[in-house]
Protein backbone atom coordinates (compact mmCIF):
# COMPACT_ATOMS: atom_id res chain seq x y z
CA UNK A 1 0.00 0.00 0.00
CA UNK A 2 1.30 3.75 -1.10
CA UNK A 3 1.98 6.39 1.92
CA UNK A 4 -0.87 7.94 2.80
CA UNK A 5 -0.90 11.51 1.33
CA UNK A 6 -2.30 13.77 3.69
CA UNK A 7 -1.49 17.63 3.67
CA UNK A 8 -2.71 18.11 0.23
CA UNK A 9 -5.19 21.24 1.00
CA UNK A 10 -4.43 24.99 2.45
CA UNK A 11 -3.52 24.78 6.92
CA UNK A 12 -5.72 27.76 7.70
CA UNK A 13 -3.72 30.16 10.14
CA UNK A 14 -4.83 29.64 13.54
CA UNK A 15 -4.19 31.95 16.76
CA UNK A 16 -1.70 30.55 18.86
CA UNK A 17 -3.92 29.18 21.64
CA UNK A 18 -6.49 27.63 19.47
CA UNK A 19 -3.50 25.45 17.31
CA UNK A 20 -2.25 24.13 20.74
CA UNK A 21 -5.83 22.64 21.42
CA UNK A 22 -6.45 21.41 18.22
CA UNK A 23 -3.14 19.78 18.59
CA UNK A 24 -4.17 18.38 21.75
CA UNK A 25 -7.73 17.36 20.95
CA UNK A 26 -6.09 15.72 17.50
CA UNK A 27 -4.16 13.72 19.49
CA UNK A 28 -6.71 12.48 21.93
CA UNK A 29 -8.58 11.41 18.62
CA UNK A 30 -5.32 9.58 17.37
CA UNK A 31 -4.68 8.23 20.99
CA UNK A 32 -9.06 7.14 21.16
CA UNK A 33 -8.92 5.47 17.54
CA UNK A 34 -6.02 3.84 17.80
CA UNK A 35 -7.70 1.74 20.64
CA UNK A 36 -11.17 1.37 19.62
CA UNK A 37 -10.55 0.39 15.56
CA UNK A 38 -9.30 -3.06 16.52
CA UNK A 39 -11.97 -3.79 19.01
CA UNK A 40 -14.98 -2.64 16.31
CA UNK A 41 -12.89 -5.37 13.81
CA UNK A 42 -16.01 -6.99 12.04
CA UNK A 43 -18.85 -4.60 12.95
CA UNK A 44 -19.72 -1.46 10.87
CA UNK A 45 -21.36 0.95 13.40
CA UNK A 46 -24.22 3.42 13.22
CA UNK A 47 -24.54 4.45 16.97
CA UNK A 48 -23.74 3.28 20.36
CA UNK A 49 -25.33 2.07 23.43
CA UNK A 50 -23.40 2.23 27.01
CA UNK A 51 -20.62 3.47 24.75
CA UNK A 52 -20.54 0.54 23.18
CA UNK A 53 -20.89 0.36 18.87
CA UNK A 54 -24.05 -1.49 17.34
CA UNK A 55 -23.35 -3.23 14.12
CA UNK A 56 -25.14 -2.57 10.62
CA UNK A 57 -22.39 -5.00 8.85
CA UNK A 58 -25.76 -7.37 7.92
CA UNK A 59 -27.95 -6.95 4.93
CA UNK A 60 -30.10 -4.60 4.32
CA UNK A 61 -27.54 -1.81 3.55
CA UNK A 62 -27.99 1.44 5.29
CA UNK A 63 -26.77 5.15 3.98
CA UNK A 64 -24.33 5.45 6.72
CA UNK A 65 -22.23 2.33 6.27
CA UNK A 66 -19.37 4.50 4.75
CA UNK A 67 -18.88 6.72 7.79
CA UNK A 68 -16.97 3.80 9.57
CA UNK A 69 -14.68 2.95 7.25
CA UNK A 70 -14.58 6.64 5.56
CA UNK A 71 -12.94 7.70 8.91
CA UNK A 72 -10.18 5.19 9.22
CA UNK A 73 -9.37 6.35 5.40
CA UNK A 74 -9.16 10.01 7.14
CA UNK A 75 -6.60 8.84 9.91
CA UNK A 76 -4.88 6.87 7.72
CA UNK A 77 -4.70 10.14 5.14
CA UNK A 78 -3.48 11.66 8.36
CA UNK A 79 -0.94 9.22 10.31
CA UNK A 80 0.29 6.83 7.91
CA UNK A 81 -0.68 4.27 10.58
CA UNK A 82 -1.66 0.34 8.85
CA UNK A 83 -4.34 -0.38 11.35
CA UNK A 84 -6.15 1.70 9.92
CA UNK A 85 -5.48 1.21 6.25
CA UNK A 86 -6.50 -2.60 7.43
CA UNK A 87 -9.72 -1.53 9.11
CA UNK A 88 -11.09 0.31 6.47
CA UNK A 89 -10.50 -2.30 3.74
CA UNK A 90 -12.50 -4.29 5.83
CA UNK A 91 -15.53 -2.75 6.32
CA UNK A 92 -15.40 -1.15 3.14
CA UNK A 93 -15.77 -4.61 1.55
CA UNK A 94 -18.65 -5.75 3.56
CA UNK A 95 -20.50 -2.61 2.42
CA UNK A 96 -19.08 -2.72 -1.62
CA UNK A 97 -21.41 -5.98 -2.10
CA UNK A 98 -24.55 -3.66 -1.87
CA UNK A 99 -23.84 -3.36 -5.09
CA UNK A 100 -24.93 -6.21 -6.60
CA UNK A 101 -28.45 -5.58 -4.95
CA UNK A 102 -29.31 -3.11 -7.69
CA UNK A 103 -32.65 -2.26 -6.13
CA UNK A 104 -31.71 -1.20 -3.09
CA UNK A 105 -29.34 1.50 -3.95
CA UNK A 106 -30.65 5.17 -3.58
CA UNK A 107 -28.57 8.48 -4.38
CA UNK A 108 -26.49 7.70 -0.79
CA UNK A 109 -23.99 5.89 -3.21
CA UNK A 110 -22.45 8.71 -2.95
CA UNK A 111 -21.70 8.99 0.70
CA UNK A 112 -21.31 5.06 0.76
CA UNK A 113 -18.88 4.82 -2.14
CA UNK A 114 -16.98 8.49 -1.85
CA UNK A 115 -15.02 8.20 1.24
CA UNK A 116 -14.39 5.05 0.90
CA UNK A 117 -13.32 3.20 -2.17
CA UNK A 118 -12.95 6.70 -4.08
CA UNK A 119 -10.84 7.67 -1.33
CA UNK A 120 -9.04 4.42 -1.41
CA UNK A 121 -8.20 4.56 -4.74
CA UNK A 122 -6.92 8.12 -4.36
CA UNK A 123 -5.11 7.33 -1.75
CA UNK A 124 -3.76 4.19 -3.07
CA UNK A 125 -4.15 3.73 -6.89
CA UNK A 126 -5.81 1.06 -5.55
CA UNK A 127 -7.57 -0.51 -8.92
CA UNK A 128 -10.89 -2.50 -7.29
CA UNK A 129 -11.83 0.63 -5.09
CA UNK A 130 -11.68 2.69 -8.46
CA UNK A 131 -13.85 0.38 -10.48
CA UNK A 132 -16.26 0.30 -7.11
CA UNK A 133 -16.06 4.13 -7.41
CA UNK A 134 -16.96 4.18 -11.06
CA UNK A 135 -19.66 1.28 -10.72
CA UNK A 136 -21.21 3.73 -7.82
CA UNK A 137 -20.79 6.71 -9.92
CA UNK A 138 -22.62 5.62 -12.46
CA UNK A 139 -25.88 4.23 -10.41
CA UNK A 140 -25.76 7.62 -9.23
CA UNK A 141 -25.77 9.52 -12.67
CA UNK A 142 -28.33 6.73 -13.58
CA UNK A 143 -30.80 8.59 -11.17
CA UNK A 144 -30.43 11.91 -12.68
CA UNK A 145 -34.18 13.22 -13.95
CA UNK A 146 -33.93 15.10 -17.23
CA UNK A 147 -37.28 16.65 -16.15
CA UNK A 148 -36.53 18.39 -13.66
CA UNK A 149 -32.71 18.37 -14.07
CA UNK A 150 -32.04 16.79 -10.82
CA UNK A 151 -31.00 13.82 -8.86
CA UNK A 152 -34.29 11.18 -7.76
CA UNK A 153 -33.34 10.69 -3.74
CA UNK A 154 -35.03 7.58 -3.10
CA UNK A 155 -37.18 4.28 -4.32
CA UNK A 156 -40.52 3.30 -3.25
CA UNK A 157 -42.26 4.72 -0.39
CA UNK A 158 -41.35 7.72 2.63
CA UNK A 159 -43.80 7.59 5.00
CA UNK A 160 -46.91 8.28 3.18
CA UNK A 161 -45.36 9.67 0.19
CA UNK A 162 -44.22 8.58 -3.34
CA UNK A 163 -41.03 9.20 -4.04
CA UNK A 164 -40.40 8.93 -7.62
CA UNK A 165 -40.49 12.81 -7.84
CA UNK A 166 -38.39 14.07 -4.92
CA UNK A 167 -35.18 15.27 -4.89
CA UNK A 168 -33.44 15.95 -0.63
CA UNK A 169 -30.80 18.52 0.42
CA UNK A 170 -28.63 15.73 1.73
CA UNK A 171 -27.89 15.09 -1.97
CA UNK A 172 -25.38 18.08 -2.09
CA UNK A 173 -23.01 15.71 0.07
CA UNK A 174 -23.46 12.76 -3.07
CA UNK A 175 -22.56 15.09 -5.80
CA UNK A 176 -18.74 15.10 -5.29
CA UNK A 177 -18.68 11.40 -6.42
CA UNK A 178 -19.62 12.50 -9.78
CA UNK A 179 -17.00 15.58 -9.68
CA UNK A 180 -14.42 13.00 -8.58
CA UNK A 181 -15.50 10.51 -11.52
CA UNK A 182 -15.11 13.11 -14.23
CA UNK A 183 -11.50 13.76 -12.92
CA UNK A 184 -10.52 9.93 -12.92
CA UNK A 185 -12.53 8.86 -16.55
CA UNK A 186 -11.80 12.63 -18.48
CA UNK A 187 -15.24 12.37 -18.70
CA UNK A 188 -17.52 15.73 -18.31
CA UNK A 189 -21.04 13.28 -18.15
CA UNK A 190 -20.98 13.29 -14.40
CA UNK A 191 -19.83 16.90 -14.26
CA UNK A 192 -22.62 18.04 -15.75
CA UNK A 193 -24.67 16.08 -14.14
CA UNK A 194 -23.44 17.22 -10.64
CA UNK A 195 -23.78 20.68 -11.52
CA UNK A 196 -27.21 20.29 -13.28
CA UNK A 197 -28.22 19.07 -9.39
CA UNK A 198 -26.50 21.90 -7.67
CA UNK A 199 -28.11 24.27 -9.97
CA UNK A 200 -32.08 23.00 -9.30
CA UNK A 201 -31.32 22.53 -5.60
CA UNK A 202 -30.16 26.16 -5.65
CA UNK A 203 -33.10 27.23 -6.90
CA UNK A 204 -35.56 25.30 -5.39
CA UNK A 205 -33.87 23.44 -2.07
CA UNK A 206 -32.71 27.46 -0.78
CA UNK A 207 -34.98 29.83 0.01
CA UNK A 208 -34.44 33.42 0.23
CA UNK A 209 -33.57 33.99 3.63
CA UNK A 210 -30.86 31.09 3.47
CA UNK A 211 -32.96 28.39 5.12
CA UNK A 212 -33.18 25.19 3.50
CA UNK A 213 -36.13 22.76 2.65
CA UNK A 214 -35.23 19.26 3.12
CA UNK A 215 -37.35 17.83 0.80
CA UNK A 216 -39.05 18.83 -2.45
CA UNK A 217 -41.08 17.72 -5.05
CA UNK A 218 -41.46 17.97 -8.71
CA UNK A 219 -44.50 16.45 -10.80
CA UNK A 220 -43.46 13.84 -14.20
CA UNK A 221 -43.24 16.94 -16.42
CA UNK A 222 -40.24 18.62 -13.99
CA UNK A 223 -42.77 20.92 -12.69
CA UNK A 224 -41.96 22.03 -9.05
CA UNK A 225 -45.04 20.56 -6.90
CA UNK A 226 -44.05 21.52 -3.17
CA UNK A 227 -41.45 21.55 -0.30
CA UNK A 228 -42.54 18.74 2.51
CA UNK A 229 -41.14 19.00 6.04
CA UNK A 230 -38.58 16.13 6.42
CA UNK A 231 -36.70 15.16 8.74
CA UNK A 232 -37.37 18.49 10.93
CA UNK A 233 -40.51 19.68 12.74
CA UNK A 234 -43.56 19.04 11.18
CA UNK A 235 -44.58 22.21 9.17
CA UNK A 236 -43.47 22.59 5.80
CA UNK A 237 -41.44 25.82 6.66
CA UNK A 238 -38.93 23.63 9.05
CA UNK A 239 -35.65 24.71 9.49
CA UNK A 240 -33.96 21.31 9.73
CA UNK A 241 -30.78 22.17 11.37
CA UNK A 242 -28.65 18.57 9.23
CA UNK A 243 -30.22 19.97 6.56
CA UNK A 244 -28.97 23.78 6.67
CA UNK A 245 -25.40 22.03 7.83
CA UNK A 246 -26.04 18.92 4.30
CA UNK A 247 -26.75 22.77 2.34
CA UNK A 248 -23.37 24.84 3.70
CA UNK A 249 -21.08 21.56 3.08
CA UNK A 250 -22.34 20.26 0.21
CA UNK A 251 -22.55 23.65 -2.05
CA UNK A 252 -18.89 24.62 -1.00
CA UNK A 253 -18.02 21.45 -2.42
CA UNK A 254 -19.38 21.99 -5.34
CA UNK A 255 -17.76 25.58 -5.22
CA UNK A 256 -14.26 23.62 -4.63
CA UNK A 257 -14.82 20.95 -7.73
CA UNK A 258 -16.31 23.66 -9.70
CA UNK A 259 -14.61 27.22 -9.29
CA UNK A 260 -18.18 28.54 -9.60
CA UNK A 261 -18.82 31.63 -8.09
CA UNK A 262 -22.78 31.03 -7.64
CA UNK A 263 -21.82 27.85 -5.32
CA UNK A 264 -19.47 29.86 -2.97
CA UNK A 265 -22.48 32.37 -2.26
CA UNK A 266 -25.24 29.98 -1.87
CA UNK A 267 -23.03 27.88 0.90
CA UNK A 268 -21.95 31.46 2.33
CA UNK A 269 -25.92 32.30 2.53
CA UNK A 270 -27.02 29.01 3.94
CA UNK A 271 -23.86 29.76 6.80
CA UNK A 272 -25.15 32.88 7.80
CA UNK A 273 -28.40 31.57 8.29
CA UNK A 274 -27.11 28.57 10.37
CA UNK A 275 -24.72 30.95 12.47
CA UNK A 276 -27.40 33.32 13.23
CA UNK A 277 -29.45 30.65 14.65
CA UNK A 278 -27.11 29.06 17.24
CA UNK A 279 -27.23 31.95 19.88
CA UNK A 280 -24.73 31.89 22.98
CA UNK A 281 -24.94 28.00 22.62
CA UNK A 282 -23.10 27.05 19.30
CA UNK A 283 -24.74 23.87 19.20
CA UNK A 284 -28.04 23.43 16.92
CA UNK A 285 -30.90 22.44 17.98
CA UNK A 286 -32.40 19.78 15.62
CA UNK A 287 -34.86 22.13 13.86
CA UNK A 288 -34.54 26.09 13.98
CA UNK A 289 -38.05 26.39 13.61
CA UNK A 290 -39.48 24.23 16.27
CA UNK A 291 -40.85 25.53 19.34
CA UNK A 292 -38.78 26.52 22.50
CA UNK A 293 -39.10 22.96 24.46
CA UNK A 294 -38.22 20.18 24.13
CA UNK A 295 -34.43 20.90 23.52
CA UNK A 296 -33.74 18.33 21.08
CA UNK A 297 -29.63 18.97 20.04
CA UNK A 298 -28.18 17.89 17.00
CA UNK A 299 -23.97 17.45 17.39
CA UNK A 300 -23.91 15.88 13.94
CA UNK A 301 -25.27 19.03 12.11
CA UNK A 302 -22.73 20.98 14.41
CA UNK A 303 -20.06 18.52 13.03
CA UNK A 304 -21.09 19.05 9.53
CA UNK A 305 -21.08 22.16 9.26
CA UNK A 306 -17.97 23.05 11.08
CA UNK A 307 -16.46 21.10 8.08
CA UNK A 308 -18.16 23.34 5.87
CA UNK A 309 -17.41 26.57 7.51
CA UNK A 310 -13.54 25.85 7.16
CA UNK A 311 -13.91 25.09 3.66
CA UNK A 312 -15.65 28.37 3.35
CA UNK A 313 -12.88 30.33 5.26
CA UNK A 314 -10.45 28.61 3.10
CA UNK A 315 -12.26 29.80 -0.42
CA UNK A 316 -13.02 33.18 0.68
CA UNK A 317 -10.36 36.46 0.29
CA UNK A 318 -8.13 36.74 3.10
CA UNK A 319 -10.28 39.39 4.92
CA UNK A 320 -13.62 37.34 5.25
CA UNK A 321 -11.74 34.06 6.60
CA UNK A 322 -12.35 35.29 9.96
CA UNK A 323 -15.87 34.96 10.42
CA UNK A 324 -16.05 31.60 9.23
CA UNK A 325 -13.28 29.99 10.92
CA UNK A 326 -14.48 31.44 14.11
CA UNK A 327 -17.39 30.18 13.82
CA UNK A 328 -16.39 27.06 13.32
CA UNK A 329 -14.16 26.86 16.17
CA UNK A 330 -16.44 27.97 18.20
CA UNK A 331 -18.92 24.91 17.30
CA UNK A 332 -16.24 22.51 18.01
CA UNK A 333 -15.14 24.12 21.13
CA UNK A 334 -18.60 23.72 22.50
CA UNK A 335 -18.84 20.14 21.05
CA UNK A 336 -15.53 19.00 22.64
CA UNK A 337 -16.54 20.42 26.19
CA UNK A 338 -20.13 19.07 26.35
CA UNK A 339 -20.62 16.50 23.84
CA UNK A 340 -17.19 14.68 23.33
CA UNK A 341 -15.73 11.87 25.30
CA UNK A 342 -11.67 11.02 24.11
CA UNK A 343 -11.61 8.23 26.95
CA UNK A 344 -11.17 5.00 25.14
CA UNK A 345 -13.16 3.03 27.29
CA UNK A 346 -16.17 4.77 25.37
CA UNK A 347 -16.37 3.68 21.04
CA UNK A 348 -18.11 6.59 20.23
CA UNK A 349 -16.98 9.89 20.10
CA UNK A 350 -19.99 12.65 20.38
CA UNK A 351 -23.38 12.09 22.09
CA UNK A 352 -26.05 14.28 21.42
CA UNK A 353 -27.44 13.24 17.77
CA UNK A 354 -30.90 13.47 16.59
CA UNK A 355 -32.14 11.55 13.39
CA UNK A 356 -35.10 13.37 12.94
CA UNK A 357 -36.68 15.56 15.06
CA UNK A 358 -39.72 13.62 15.35
CA UNK A 359 -37.68 10.78 17.18
CA UNK A 360 -37.25 12.67 20.21
CA UNK A 361 -33.92 10.86 21.14
CA UNK A 362 -30.73 12.19 21.39
CA UNK A 363 -28.20 9.40 20.15
CA UNK A 364 -24.06 9.34 19.47
CA UNK A 365 -24.63 8.88 15.48
CA UNK A 366 -21.50 7.56 13.73
CA UNK A 367 -21.49 10.70 11.04
CA UNK A 368 -21.15 12.85 13.89
CA UNK A 369 -17.93 11.58 15.17
CA UNK A 370 -17.01 11.40 11.01
CA UNK A 371 -17.46 14.57 10.78
CA UNK A 372 -16.06 15.95 13.92
CA UNK A 373 -12.97 14.11 12.82
CA UNK A 374 -12.72 15.34 9.71
CA UNK A 375 -13.15 19.25 10.98
CA UNK A 376 -9.97 18.36 12.96
CA UNK A 377 -8.16 16.88 10.47
CA UNK A 378 -8.43 20.13 8.61
CA UNK A 379 -7.94 22.08 11.33
CA UNK A 380 -4.19 20.12 11.26
CA UNK A 381 -3.81 20.57 7.87
CA UNK A 382 -3.80 16.69 7.35
CA UNK A 383 -6.50 16.69 4.98
CA UNK A 384 -7.36 15.08 1.51
CA UNK A 385 -10.41 16.63 0.80
CA UNK A 386 -12.67 13.01 1.74
CA UNK A 387 -15.01 14.42 -0.84
N1 LIG B 1 -29.17 11.61 4.94
C1 LIG B 1 -30.07 11.29 5.97
C2 LIG B 1 -29.91 12.09 7.19
O1 LIG B 1 -29.22 13.08 7.21
O2 LIG B 1 -30.51 11.73 8.18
Amino acid sequence: MAISNGGQYEKLTLPESVEKWVNDVWRGIDAKLSCVAPRVRGKIPYSAKDGVFDDKSAWPLVWTNGFWPGMMWLMYAATGKKLYADCALEAQSATEKALKHYEYLSHDVGFLFDITNCAHYRLTGDEHSKQIALLAANTLAGRFKLAGNYIRSWDGKWKEYETNGISIIDCMMNLPLLYRASEITNDRRYRDIAKAHADTAMQYHVRADGSVNHIIEFDDEGEYLRSLPGQGYGIMENAWSRGQAWGIYGFILSYIHTKEQRYLDTAKRIAHYFVANLYDECIPVSDFRAPDKPVLYDTSAAAIAACGLIEIARAVPKLEKKMYLTWAIKILKELTNRFASLEDNKDNILEGGCEMYDSMVQLPLIYADFYYVEAFSKLMGFDILMW
